[in-house]
């Protein structure tokens, strides 16, 4: 790893704080703190609609990273915010102007057609995906995931109610981002709220991505997939079977980015998260040339109340591993197509440092020192990731010093 590299992560691992109320300091204060909650007055008290609590278990409090780097965390510890709506917001009475208006979202939930296919024709495609072989490198790699963290990830901080999808599952959604998406050897891939590192894993295997980045806001999370990532990467350079893999896994808060630049993927597991996030990654998303979205949500919440600048290209069934529970992944690209940004160094969201990175793509600035590391090779990558784990385990032992010198446990 260069020596600026290091010097970047070490200096964001310094601004890493713990914010109030779980939901981070807000970069635009009007819009970051005042979103947990918003209850619209019902019409009469008997059809008061139940308000659905996005925050659900398992959405960690989020800690503000620095603009420069997220990959180093400060502490530890993620708790899911509660938030009850005080007396006086549930009984506030009914007006008319505090009614929100439905946004007509009927054309855009419509399964797109223009990717030379017919919707009866992806939904054959979709229906014909059975049995299907992952290649061996996905195989012998989610070998190495199970073999360290087992199959549902369930001994991770928050892992009884953390989801993941089996391997076919995810070979499938693949299988679809291939094929209606265009995913292929020189997308970038973003898995925001990375778990575990499987999505990210599965897409640097197949079809080996040129860029696979996972943010996980969870810091015990983030080091299991450290610990996938190692031993992974340390594969691909002895075992011929196991072909190079651009892959890097990051702890940091989505909310330190402006943009999704220069990912042209976004992927999210978004079962849960509040609405706080979406309405945040929807500007990133509109900001960046990034042409395609997989989320777990339906277009009426993705475009309708998110405003997401996209189109459903075609949605699908899922299953989740230790569970009967199903989820159906929405398949969305961008509406009205990509629009370059032209000489990157013109816009305000590109990384001052990029240097080392492509001209003509831009990129956020969070992203920058993870892009140039994967763009730098394997050992660059390798060399990082055991570095973060060699100080997570040392600072490990000095707790645990300490503890035993103090006399009463307190
Ligand atoms: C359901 S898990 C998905 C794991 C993985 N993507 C998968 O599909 O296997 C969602 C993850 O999002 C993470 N997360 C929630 N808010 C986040 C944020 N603001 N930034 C980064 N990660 C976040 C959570 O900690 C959790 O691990």
């Amino acid at each position: 790893m260069s020596k600026s590299l290091v010097a970047n992560r070490k200096a964001s691992a310094e601004d890493v704080v713990t914010v109030q109320n779980g939901r981070g300091a807000p970069k635009s204060p009007s819009k970051r703190s005042s979103s947990t909650i918003s209850v619209s007055p019902p019409s009469s008290p008997q059809k008061t609609p139940k308000k659905k609590s996005n925050d659900a278990p398992g959405t960690p409090t989020r800690k503000k990273s620095s603009l420069k780097h997220p990959s180093t965390p400060k502490s530890s510890k993620a708790k899911t915010p509660i938030v009850t709506p005080t007396k006086n917001q549930r009984k506030k009475p009914s007006t008319p102007k505090n009614v929100k208006k439905k946004l007509d979202v009927s054309a855009l939930i419509t399964p797109a057609e223009d990717e030379g296919y017919t919707k009866e024709e992806k939904e054959e495609f979709i229906a014909g995906l059975k049995n299907l072989k992952p290649l061996p490198s996905t195989v012998k790699s989610y070998g190495i995931v199970n073999k360290l963290t087992g199959k549902i990830g369930g001994n991770a901080e928050g892992g009884e109610i953390y989801g993941e999808q089996t391997i076919g599952s995810m070979q499938k959604v693949v299988e679809v981002m291939k094929k209606f998406q265009n995913l292929n050897s020189s997308s970038r891939f973003i898995d925001v709220g990375a778990g575990l590192g499987k999505p990210n894993i599965h897409v640097a295997c197949d079809p080996q991505v040129s860029f696979s980045y996972g943010i996980e806001i969870n810091v015990s999370r983030w080091h299991l997939s450290l610990s996938h990532l190692i031993p992974i990467l340390r594969s691909t350079l002895t075992d011929v079977d196991m072909p190079p893999q651009k892959l890097t896994l990051e702890q940091g808060d989505i909310f330190s980015a402006n943009t999704f630049d220069p990912f042209t993927h976004v992927y999210m597991f978004d079962i849960g998260m509040p609405d706080v996030i979406f309405d945040h990654m929807s500007k990133m998303f509109n900001e960046a040339e990034s042409e395609y979205l997989v989320s777990y949500q339906p277009p009426r919440r993705i475009v309708g109340k998110h405003g997401f600048k996209v189109e459903l290209i075609c949605q699908m069934g899922v299953k989740m591993h230790g569970s009967a529970e199903g989820h159906t992944g929405y398949f969305y690209k961008r509406l009205g197509g990509v629009v370059k940004k032209g000489n990157v160094k013109r816009s305000l969201n590109v990384a001052p440092t990029s240097t080392s990175l492509p001209s003509d793509i831009p990129c956020d600035p969070l992203f920058a020192p993870a892009w140039s590391s994967v763009l730098s090779g394997t050992e660059t990558v390798l060399e990082w990731a055991e570095e973060e784990q060699r100080k997570f385990h040392e600072s490990g032992r000095s707790q645990r010093v300490r503890k035993k010198n103090v006399p009463f446990n307190v």
